[in-house]
């Protein structure tokens, strides 16, 4: 296969004093879609954080795209194509639809013609967004405002979208909907981590999985390698 397009190895990180990943290694390959599996408090979030330069890592490596990222402003590590759909969305919510869209806006570096995300992509991927285009983000429901998210991460034509907590809050039809989504935007080539509790909807989109115990990958393997072994889903993540 080609170079990875995310390499983490051995990352560490701490709030204050207290270590809360210990040894995270994962890959992401372009086109690809990986998960990080475990409970609430495993460290899946935090190493978000890390790949976006929201939280200092104490240790290990993070490169994205060949280049080491570790200390470099989040901004920078952006620009190198990774957008964060974050848990609970956080879009601007005194900010209409469409100034949400533009607020992160950046063209594509490669594609100048069809593929790039601009506006109108996004309209037409979500009708729904292009009504709602001025309203603010306040008045939107839980799941028009995830599809903001998401339009808004793609706006800045990632290469690697990270998706934290992908369907947390919102309604069956809406989660449905979303899984959809990323199916299709997994089907246009973009890579993606996505952080879930459905276990099942994971296994049918996501080419590899990496279970979190304490801050450390406890296992790692594809969806039939997953699917074989119920008794590590039921010993990490407790279903
Ligand atoms: N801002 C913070 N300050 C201190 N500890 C935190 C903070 N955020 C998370 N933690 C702790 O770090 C550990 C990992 O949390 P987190 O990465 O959010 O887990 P997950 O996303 O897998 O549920 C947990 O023990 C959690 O309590
Ligand atoms: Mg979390």
């Amino acid at each position: 296969m080609n170079q990875p397009y995310l390499c983490v190895r051995g990352l560490q990180a701490s709030y204050g004093r207290a270590q809360v990943l210990f040894d995270v290694s994962f890959d992401v390959f372009p086109g690809q879609v990986i998960t990080l599996l475990g409970r609430n408090g495993m460290g899946r979030s935090t190493t978000i954080k890390c790949l976006f330069g929201m939280l200092p890592a104490t240790g290990g490596a993070i490169e994205v795209d060949g280049l080491q990222t570790i200390g470099q402003p989040s901004h920078r590590i952006a620009r190198r194509g990774l957008a964060l759909v974050p848990e609970g969305r956080q879009i601007f919510t005194d900010l209409t639809v469409e100034e949400n869209l533009i607020a992160t806006a950046r063209p594509s570096r490669s594609d100048s013609g069809t593929n790039a995300w601009t506006l109108d992509r996004v309209y037409t991927f979500w009708p729904r967004l292009k009504e709602r285009r001025n309203n603010l983000g306040w008045q939107l429901s839980g799941g028009e405002q995830q599809m903001l998210a998401i339009g808004r991460a793609l706006m800045t034509n990632p290469r690697l979208l990270v998706l934290d907590e992908a369907t947390e809050g919102l309604a069956p039809v809406i989660r449905e909907e979303i899984w959809r989504t990323l199916a299709e935007l997994k089907r246009t080539g973009l890579a993606q981590i996505v952080i879930d509790k459905n276990v099942r909807r994971l296994l049918g989109l996501a080419d590899r999985h990496y279970v979190l115990e304490k801050g450390r990958v406890v296992w790692h393997g594809d969806s039939d390698a997953l699917r074989a072994q119920p008794d590590i889903v039921h010993q990490y993540l407790g279903v």
